[in-house]
């Protein structure tokens, strides 16, 4: 049985590697920086570790003075050059885990940074892996990778854990120090040292026996996600059919003090984690001869939600006595959540894609993404830029992050019909033409 600790252990790990200094990588190093450990940064992007350097941020939920101050300190310094960590007693990694165009798991960054680090792998250093992915990576593909590249075995020469990552980016309250964190070891001495790392930044730890149960941990995590979200996606339409409000219904459920916590149905999903990471169990359960048959339902609900608002949109034009077709509108929001910068598998992108196809003129506000980023998936959209003000010329408003700004926004004198996926505009400034999808 898991059981939480609350005493750090001792302070033994003072020097520390974190290799992807992204959305998790740049937090946790500001967190061990903080708890008076000498944080060495690793990315293969010299824009990050250039900004890190310079005392400065690249997401903007994350302060500079807060990169400035543990910089200023001493405590925190980034780097391209991967032979620096065999400086450190720690090395965590926290790269990249992404889908490949087949929809399987991509481990290309874990296993690339891993091949990167073992020549550099020094005996007793602890390595942690801290990326979403399936059961058996850690112990399997990683530890193999880094055995062959240093020529010292896991569990004798170096440690090896798996402790997955909690962030959840825009909450206020959500601090790494105070989330408990799951730690799995390759060996109970993996663990020990594990917890001894994470004890001297992290208030309470949840050890597991195994990389491969800390790794399922944190896939159940998200798989419990997914499938409630697609769960209220589902009772929306059906709840819409026979006239009654989803929203008004979540808000009354939430109500029950037990056996009950509120999701919320959307445009579709998005994020780096719950349309991805499910399907990393989904292609491992095969090697095990099983289906992920909640996970694939999910999926298929969840992404169908764009076509779902797009009808709406139809509707809501029809009623105006107009088409999609040459009908100009704007979409409110490019983040996949509100008040975060993050546009990563963003139901926006989908948005626009499936109305720029059927002839509309689309444009988009977003005060957290004033211009798309390249990426990968969506690099036709890279460069375009949020229009400044919301203004009142448009054929069809659809708003699809809950961003604050667009609650406290008055649209009750705009003339043109607003969809809103997300429930955010209250009753006294929706336009008149309001319509919920
Ligand atoms: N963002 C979240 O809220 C969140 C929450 C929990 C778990 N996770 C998981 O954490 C992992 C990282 O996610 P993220 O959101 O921080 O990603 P991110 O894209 O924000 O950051 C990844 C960083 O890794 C760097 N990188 C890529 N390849 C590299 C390599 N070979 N060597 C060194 N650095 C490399 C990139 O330049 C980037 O700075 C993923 O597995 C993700 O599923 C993310």
């Amino acid at each position: 049985m898991p059981s939480l600790r609350s005493v750090p252990l001792t302070p033994s790990m003072n020097s520390i590697a974190i290799v992807g200094l992204g959305y998790v990588g740049l937090p946790l190093s500001l967190q061990f920086a903080r708890s008076g450990c000498r944080v060495l940064g690793l990315d293969i992007d010299v824009k990050k570790t250039d900004a890190i350097n310079a005392g400065r941020t690249y997401i903007k939920h994350i302060a500079a003075e807060a990169v400035a101050e543990q910089r200023n300190a001493g405590r925190l310094e980034a780097s391209t050059d991967f032979a620096r960590a065999g400086e450190v007693d720690a090395i965590i990694l926290c790269v990249p885990t992404p889908l490949n165009a087949f929809r399987e798991p991509d481990l290309s960054y874990v296993l690339d940074t891993g091949r990167a680090l073992a020549p550099h792998l020094r005996k007793g250093v602890l390595v942690v892996l801290e990326s979403t992915t399936y059961p058996g990576t850690t112990d399997g593909e990683l530890r193999t990778v880094l055995e062959a590249g240093s020529g010292l075995k896991a569990g004798v020469d170096f440690y090896l854990a798996f402790s997955p990552e909690r962030e959840d980016p825009g909450n206020p309250d959500s601090k790494v120090a105070t989330i408990p964190k799951v730690v799995g070891g390759y060996t109970p001495a993996c663990l020990e040292k594990a917890l001894a790392l994470y004890g001297r930044a992290i208030q309470k730890l949840v050890p597991v026996s195994s990389c491969r149960a800390a790794e399922a941990t944190k896939l159940l995590e998200n798989i419990f996600r997914s499938v409630n979200i697609a769960l209220v996606n589902e009772l929306k339409l059906v709840y819409g059919a026979m006239g009654i409000d989803i929203w008004e219904v979540i808000e009354a459920a939430k109500t029950k003090p037990f056996g009950y916590m509120p999701f919320y149905p959307g445009p579709g999903l998005g994020g780096h984690c719950i349309p991805i990471d499910p399907f990393y169990l989904t292609w491992k359960a095969r090697e095990f001869g099983q289906h992920t048959r909640f996970i694939e339902l999910a999926g298929e609900i969840n992404t169908a939600m764009p076509d779902h608002v797009v009808k709406v949109a139809f509707e809501a034009l029809n009623a105006d006595g107009k088409a999609v077709k040459n009908a100009r509108v704007l979409i409110l929001g490019l983040a996949y959540k509100a008040n975060v910068d993050d546009d990563r598998e963003s139901p926006t992108y989908k948005l626009i894609e499936k109305f720029e196809a059927l002839g509309a003129k689309v444009e988009y506000h977003d005060p957290f993404v004033p211009v798309i980023p390249m990426t990968r998936e969506h690099a036709v959209y890279a460069g375009r830029k949020s229009i400044a003000e919301i203004a009142a010329d448009y054929d069809l408003i659809v708003l699809s992050t809950g961003h604050d700004a667009y609650k406290s926004f008055d649209f009750s004198s705009y003339p043109m019909p607003l969809v809103d996926t997300r429930n955010a505009v209250p009753p006294v400034r929706r336009p008149q033409k309001y319509f919920r999808a």
